[in-house]
C-alpha cells in the first residue's frame, strides 16, 4: 500500500510580507489558483493511494484543515507542537503508518514547489515502488542548471537493473546544501543531481535507519506519537517528549548516512518557488512579460510580478524587473534579480521588533 505523507511545516521567508510564520507560504495559491498544500495532495491522484497524511505545526491546524478541504482529498492531520525540521516529521509520518496499518510505502513530498509535466514523476514512483518495499529509500532527482547552495545534491551511481529496464541508479554521495564552490564542481561535473525532496521508503526502512543513525529522534518521537484518536482528523504529539527530539532535516539526519538510498532521475519541470523570482519564472506571464495577481493599471511595465493580497489597484509606470507585493500591514518593491536578498530584510526586520 501507498500512502502519501505531505509535510507542510516549513515557514518560506523568502517569500515575505505575503508567507509570514502565522500563515506560511504553502497556505498560498502560488503556482495555480489553489493553495500549495492542495496542489501537493492532488498531485498523485493518478496512482492508487492508501491514505494522505498532513505533517504541521499545531498554530496552523485550521488552515490545515481548510486546505485540505480545498483539495477534496481525505487526509489526517498530524499536529507538531514545535518544529523540528523534517527527520523528526518524516519519523512521525512512519510511526503513524506503522500505528494504523502495520506498515506500508511512504512517498514523503514537501509543499513548498510546483512540479508541471508529472507523467514522469508518477512513472518513477510506479518503478520505485517494489524497491521501496525491500528496504530501499529512492530520492527523486532533478537535473541542476545553477551552482545552488540552498539544495542537496546527490552523485549518481550504478545503474541497479543491468538490462537497464528501469530508471533507479544506487546514490554514490548525497550532500546537502553545499557551499558554492562544490556545487560549481558538482555542476561541471555533471553526474549530479538536485535532491528534489521528495522521499520514497517503507515505513520500517526509516524507523530501522533512525534507529542506526538517529537513535536520539527515535527515542523521543517514539515517546511523542501517540495515536491518540480522540479527535479522529487531528492527531496530537505529546509536546514534552517533541520538545526533548534533536532538531534535523532528513537530508543531514539520513540521507547523508544511509546505504540504502537510490535516485530516479526525474524529468519535469520542477521549482521549488522559494522566491519572488522563481515564482515569476514558473508562472505563466502576459504579452508584457508580467505575472498579474491584482487590480492594476501598467503602462510600459514588463518583466514584472504584481500581486495584492487586499483588491488595492496598483498602478505602475516605466518599470521592469520588479516585485510589488503588497498585503494588509507590509509592501515589498524589489528589484527581481535581488530576491534572495527578501531573506535579510525579514533577519533586518525581526531584530529590531
Ligand atoms: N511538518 C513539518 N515539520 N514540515 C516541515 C518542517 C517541520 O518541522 N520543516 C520543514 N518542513 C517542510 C517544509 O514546509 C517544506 O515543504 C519541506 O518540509 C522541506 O523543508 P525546507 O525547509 O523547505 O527544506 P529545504 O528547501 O531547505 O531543503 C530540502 O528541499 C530541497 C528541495 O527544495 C532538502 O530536501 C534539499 O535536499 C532539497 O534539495
Ligand atoms: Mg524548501
Amino acid at each position: 500500500k501507498l500512502f502519501h505523507a505531505v509535510m507542510a511545516g516549513g515557514v518560506g521567508s523568502r517569500l515575505w510580507p505575503l508567507s509570514r510564520k502565522a500563515y506560511p507560504k504553502q497556505f498560498f495559491n502560488l503556482a495555480s489558483d489553489q493553495s500549495m498544500i492542495a496542489d501537493t495532495l492532488t498531485r498523485l491522484s493518478g496512482i492508487d493511494i492508501a491514505g494522505n497524511l498532513l505533517l504541521c505545526s499545531q498554530d496552523h491546524k485550521f488552515l490545515a484543515a481548510d486546505a485540505i478541504t480545498d483539495s477534496g482529498v481525505e487526509a489526517d492531520i498530524i499536529l507538531e507542537p514545535m518544529g523540528k525540521n523534517t527527520a523528526p516529521a518524516a519519523l512521525l509520518a512512519a510511526l503513524h503508518i506503522i500505528a494504523h496499518h502495520d506498515d506500508g510505502i511512504i512517498l514523503l513530498s514537501p509543499s513548498d514547489h510546483a512540479i508541471a509535466n508529472i507523467e514522469d514523476l508518477l512513472d518513477s514512483i510506479n518503478q520505485s515502488f517494489s524497491y521501496a518495499e525491500s528496504g530501499h529509500i529512492i530520492t527523486f532527482g532533478i537535473t541542476p542548471t545553477v551552482a545552488e547552495t540552498g539544495y542537496g545534491y546527490i552523485q549518481m551511481g550504478a545503474h541497479i537493473n543491468a538490462q537497464n529496464q528501469n530508471k533507479l541508479r544506487a546514490i554514490a554521495q548525497f550532500v546537502e546544501k553545499p557551499d558554492l564552490e562544490t556545487a560549481n564542481k558538482y555542476l561541471e561535473h555533471g553526474d549530479y543531481l538536485w535532491n528534489s525532496g521528495i522521499f520514497m521508503f517503507k515505513a520500517s526502512t526509516l524507523v530501522a535507519e533512525m534507529e542506526k543513525y538517529q537513535p536520539a529522534i527515535l527515542k523521543a518521537c517514539q515517546a511523542a506519537y501517540t495515536a491518540d484518536e480522540t479527535h479522529p482528523d487531528f492527531y496530537t504529539i505529546d509536546e514534552a517528549a517533541f520538545a526533548s527530539c534533536p532538531d534535523d532535516s532528513l537530508d543531514y539526519a539520513i540521507m547523508e548516512h544511509t546505504d540504502k538510498g537510490l535516485v530516479a532521475k526525474l524529468d519535469v519541470n520542477w521549482n521549488d518557488l522559494g522566491s519572488w523570482n522563481a515564482i515569476w519564472d514558473y508562472r505563466d506571464k502576459d504579452k508584457d512579460g508580467n505575472v498579474i495577481d491584482a487590480d492594476t493599471i501598467t503602462i510600459k511595465t514588463t518583466n514584472s510580478i504584481i500581486r495584492s493580497e487586499n483588491k488595492k489597484l496598483i498602478a505602475t509606470i516605466g518599470l521592469d524587473n520588479v516585485a510589488i507585493i503588497e498585503t494588509d500591514d507590509a509592501l515589498l518593491v524589489a528589484n527581481l534579480d535581488c530576491s534572495q536578498e527578501v531573506k535579510d530584510l525579514v533577519s533586518t526586520l525581526k531584530q529590531e521588533k
